[in-house]
């Protein structure tokens, strides 16, 4: 019987940080849940801000006291150099404490961008495959990066245009005080009402600017799904109809991007008039308190300083803030997409596994909205049995697969291993224990040797040319101009579907995992390749428990038992000598394949 324990590299210590980690769903909260991540660079980062603010403002007030002291009257030196030296060590100070502020938000504002796109990455790869069946991927990618942007943005723009605006608001507003204290009550209520209009302005476009970050992220998935199926554009000569296709969608994004900008520049006009007549308003107004002589020529210098420097800061200020409101809309659409929860489950427990039995239980499953594919369907395999799976096209062999790798949970009955519910242990722990051979193996664009030691990370590059060797692949790689190193393409395209899918099994035999699961393997090899590969399964299968798929029924010649699949009904089971002695489907194919007859090895 088989009895193999995982071999102790392939119970790997248990990583804390790819513990799920639940973020916030609400986009202020998603923010500030990073900002407390690195609580003592952001407080630094706002003390300097605040700091380097004051003493802009305390600047003007340095130079009201340089024009007094020169309006004063006598010129003399000794009256006019400490307000010279203070306004000029302000401005030091000033600039040494921007530059601080600057240098520190680098690093804070960079490294939070960076946890929030690997959070985000983990987490959109905790959802099962039927999330990527129904979402683009170049959409999702463009996302992540994108909402890392926009977090980086709002951070900026809280540091750099939010925060000193307000700090001259109230600065400017304690320095009119000593001017006069009616100035500065009527800044107040100036500045609060503006704020009020921007703001109400801002949050009313925001579906506006949700819109246009929807329908950007959709031409981005348009142009990236055209991109990836070039040669079927190619081949059907559809190079007009695909960019038509795309303009209409462009033209789209353009439509929600004009719409989301101008009302932007609405928002600017808006404050354009109403800090004008602000800033009018108040330099007349210590024009008329000077000719009253109630205040100094320094005095207006100081009011109209301040009140052009919160203009400017204002604008600023209510430009960051719509801004804000648009990224916090962006936000808000990628989180409800990415930071759903995951419709997967998934628990700390690791799948115990001694022999490797397998029990599929009057399960249920149908794809969103498809009819039922498996209706309370069972299958039973023991421990270190090979079965192969036969059945036409469509009739759910892939899919009991990636049923059994938990890629998607049933919607009744159990899946067990060993008697374990496979809802019931880690998702990584039951993955690590099955080694798949997919229908279509698909690489990264990565070097071949970095391909096949995916199978196991730790794996030394012996162990990896070994397993190589054991997968007839070692030859054709030793042939490429870069052995080993060449790159292979996106998704392996440089490479034939042959080499690919025996790279393929090179990962199995690296992974040496006690369920090995082969889905077609042997589909796009030639004749010759394939007797070379059958000698190298027959090696692989040894001592697992292995589940086969294939459609060339030769390729089963060694295996005890053969179940027949249909529409997702399991319609013929036992061992292929004796489906070949009644008149089945087996034994209708075999016919079919075999024009001599030829029976079937008996199994092992
Ligand atoms: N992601 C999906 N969403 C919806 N339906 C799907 C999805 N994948 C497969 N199906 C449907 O489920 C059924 C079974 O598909 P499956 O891939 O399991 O068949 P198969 O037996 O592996 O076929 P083949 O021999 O062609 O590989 C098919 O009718 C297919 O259309
Ligand atoms: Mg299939």
């Amino acid at each position: 019987m088989n009895a193999r324990a995982a071999p102790p590299h392939l119970q790997p210590p248990v990583q804390p940080n790819l513990q799920p980690r639940v973020l916030p769903a609400s986009p202020l909260a998603f923010l500030w849940h990073y900002v407390c991540a690195r609580p003592w660079h952001f407080t630094g980062l706002f003390l300097l801000i605040v700091g380097a603010a004051s003493c802009a403002v305390a600047v003007q007030y340095g130079m009201k006291l340089l024009v007094d002291a020169m309006a004063a009257g006598a010129r003399l030196w000794a009256q006019v150099w400490f307000p010279l030296a203070l306004f000029l060590g302000l401005i030091v100070v000033e600039n040494v404490l921007w530059r601080l502020g600057g240098w520190l938000g680098c690093r804070t504002v960079v490294a939070s961008c960076v946890d929030i796109r690997v959070d985000l990455f983990r987490h959109l790869t905790g959802h099962p495959m039927r999330y990527f069946n129904q979402h683009f991927a170049g959409a999702l990618a463009n996302r992540i990066s994108a909402l890392g942007g926009a977090a980086g943005a709002i951070y900026g723009g809280l540091a750099w245009k939010i925060l000193p605006p307000v700090v001259d608001f109230l600065g400017a507003v304690l320095v009119l005080l000593t001017v006069d204290w009616r100035m500065a009550l009527a800044l107040i209520g100036f500045v609060l009402l503006v704020a009020a209009l921007i703001t109400a302005f801002g949050v009313r476009g925001r579906t506006r600017h949700q819109r246009f970050a929807e329908q950007s992220a959709r031409v981005g998935g348009e142009i990236v799904d055209a991109v990836s199926n070039v040669w079927t554009i190619k081949a059907f000569s559809a190079r007009e109809r695909e960019s038509q296709r795309l303009s209409r969608e462009i033209a789209r994004e353009a439509q929600a991007q004009r719409s989301s900008w101008m009302y932007l520049e609405k928002a600017r006009v808006l404050h354009d008039i109403c800090l004008t007549l602000m800033a009018g308003g108040m330099l007349v107004w210590a024009i008329h308190l000077w000719l009253e002589g109630n205040v100094s020529a320094g005095d207006v210098v100081l009011v109209s300083a301040l009140t052009f420097r919160i203009l400017h800061g204002s604008r600023d200020l209510a430009l960051a803030l719509v801004d804000s409101t648009q990224q916090i809309g962006a936000i808000a659409d990628t989180l409800a997409i990415i930071n759903q929860p995951h419709a997967l489950d998934d628990p700390q427990a690791p799948l115990q596994l001694a022999e490797g039995r397998i029990d599929i239980e009057r399960i249920h499953f149908a794809y969103p909205e498809r009819d039922a594919l498996f209706a309370d369907f069972s299958l039973q395999i023991p421990a270190g049995q090979r079965v192969g799976i036969v059945g036409a096209s469509g009739s759910g062999k892939s899919t009991l697969i990636s049923l059994l790798q938990r890629l998607d949970d049933v919607q009744a009955g159990s899946i067990r291993i060993d008697g374990q519910d496979i809802r019931s242990v880690s998702q990584d722990s039951l993955r690590e224990k099955i080694a798949v051979v997919p229908q279509e193996t698909a690489l990264f664009n990565r070097s071949i040797l970095e391909n096949i030691r995916y199978g196991r990370p730790e794996a030394s590059d012996e162990e990896v040319y070994r397993a190589a060797r054991q997968a007839f692949c070692d030859a054709f790689i030793r042939e490429l101009p870069e052995g080993y190193q060449t790159l292979v393409g996106e998704r392996g395209v440089m490479l034939s579907g042959g080499q690919r899918q025996r790279l393929g099994i090179a990962r199995a035999f690296l992974k040496d995992a006690p369920i090995l699961i082969l889905d077609e393997a042997t589909s796009a090899l030639d004749t010759q390749a394939e007797a070379e590969i059958q000698a190298a399964l027959a090696q692989l299968v040894q001592g697992r428990t292995v589940l086969a798929v294939a459609h060339r029924l030769s390729t089963l010649g060694g295996f005890e038992r053969i179940v027949v699949l249909q529409d997702g009904v399991l319609v013929e089971d036992g061992p292929p000598q004796q489906l070949l002695r009644g008149d089945g489907v087996f034994s209708r194919l075999w016919r079919l394949q075999t024009d001599a007859a030829t029976p079937p090895a008996s199994a092992g």
